[in-house]
């Protein structure tokens, strides 16, 4: 890899190029796909930054197919990411949080070798209070026959993807991805609507400083999810407290924990037996980042990478962040659980 040190100025356009160069059989269509996201990323961003002046508050009369009431910008997000990526004869299929089925490539559009899922805007009930917010997205190639996508080729299990990433709408905006070779983080420089390199090869601590749970749902964890809460918490003597840093958006907790180290957990419960958190286009990804980043992804039985999905919205427990945390998760996770007498 080109190495880059931290004044000259590369702008994604160029290390995708870079990046490409290093792998000879690169057809240059998922650095395509890269560029494509990157243009979406910089039409959300606009919009976010202005969530206030224009009419792009506040929530619309639709639900999406989790039932969840969508936000403007939820719609407009994932409108963006649909009309930039639908033409460019790269995709064959899409898939997103905000629709129920596989988005088709339009008859009139060539069709390409990969699909794409993604969670257009993450965070959502956090856009009114102008706390940070994200889009994440996943790409895989195809494995089926004929030329328009099927539910075959969205339902692979993570391991299989060739790219991932996120961007999150924060106090700046940052672009993330990996291809499998190391993670990359880009900042948007506003004045000349580039994304820059700022954050070159991100590692991930080995064992974090921030512990991100919602424990309102505290009641309704078993046991082991308990006493793994305890333990990060200090609360049991075996290691310092972590501090808890929640905002309710999963990348902005995501992104804080991959630079400063950590773990993002949000536990299955009595009321949500699967977890909320969704495994194609918000788990998969992450994890894949996790991952390249040195870092681990958990869903309290087996590796994320390596579930086999069975529905494109399917749910998943997520425990995702430094290594030695989630080696913790493991530990407490796989203890046989007292059966209830
Ligand atoms: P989305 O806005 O795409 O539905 O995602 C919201 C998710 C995730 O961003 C966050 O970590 C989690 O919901 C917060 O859930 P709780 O409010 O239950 O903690
Ligand atoms: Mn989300
Ligand atoms: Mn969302």
């Amino acid at each position: 890899m080109v190495k880059h040190t931290a004044t000259s100025v590369v702008t994604i356009e160029r290390f995708i190029i870079e990046q490409e160069r290093l792998v000879p059989e690169a057809s240059g269509a998922l650095s395509s796909i890269l560029y494509d996201i990157a243009l979406a990323a910089k039409m959300i961003a606009s919009k976010v930054r202005r969530a206030g002046l224009v009419d792009i508050l506040g929530a619309m009369e639709t639900q999406n197919v989790q039932g969840e009431i969508q936000q403007k910008l939820d719609v407009f997000a994932n409108e963006t990411i649909i009309k930039a990526m639908d033409h460019t004869g790269r995709l064959c299929a899409m898939a997103s949080e905000e629709v129920p089925d596989i988005i088709p490539i339009p008859d009139n559009f060539k069709r390409g070798n990969y699909v794409l899922l993604f969670d257009p805007l993450d965070g959502s009930s956090n856009i009114d209070v102008n706390v940070p917010v994200g889009t994440i997205f996943s790409v895989m190639r195809k494995i089926t026959r004929g030329a328009d996508g099927e539910m075959e080729d969205m339902l692979q299990p993570g391991r299989r993807q060739v790219a991932a990433g996120y961007i999150i709408y924060g106090s700046s905006t940052m672009l993330v991805y990996t291809t499998g070779g190391g993670v990359h983080g880009f900042t948007l420089d506003p004045s000349i609507g580039e994304f820059l390199l700022s954050h070159p090869d991100i590692k991930i601590p080995t064992r974090g400083r921030y512990l991100s749970v919602n424990d309102s749902y505290e009641q309704f964890w078993d046991e082991n999810v308990k006493a793994l809460m305890r333990r990060y918490r200090g609360l049991d003597g075996h290691q310092k407290a972590m501090s808890v840093r929640y905002v309710g958006s999963l990348v902005a907790d995501f992104h804080r924990n991959m630079l400063g180290g950590g773990i993002f957990a949000y536990p299955s419960n009595r009321q949500a037996p699967k977890g909320k958190l969704r495994l194609l286009y918000e788990a998969n990804p992450l994890a894949f980042i996790a991952k390249e980043a040195g870092g681990a992804a958990y869903d309290g039985t087996e590796e994320i990478l390596d579930v086999q999905p069975t529905e494109l919205h399917q749910r998943t427990p997520l425990y995702i962040g430094s290594r030695d945390d989630i080696a913790t998760a493991r530990e407490f996770l796989s203890r046989q659980l007292a059966t209830v007498g």
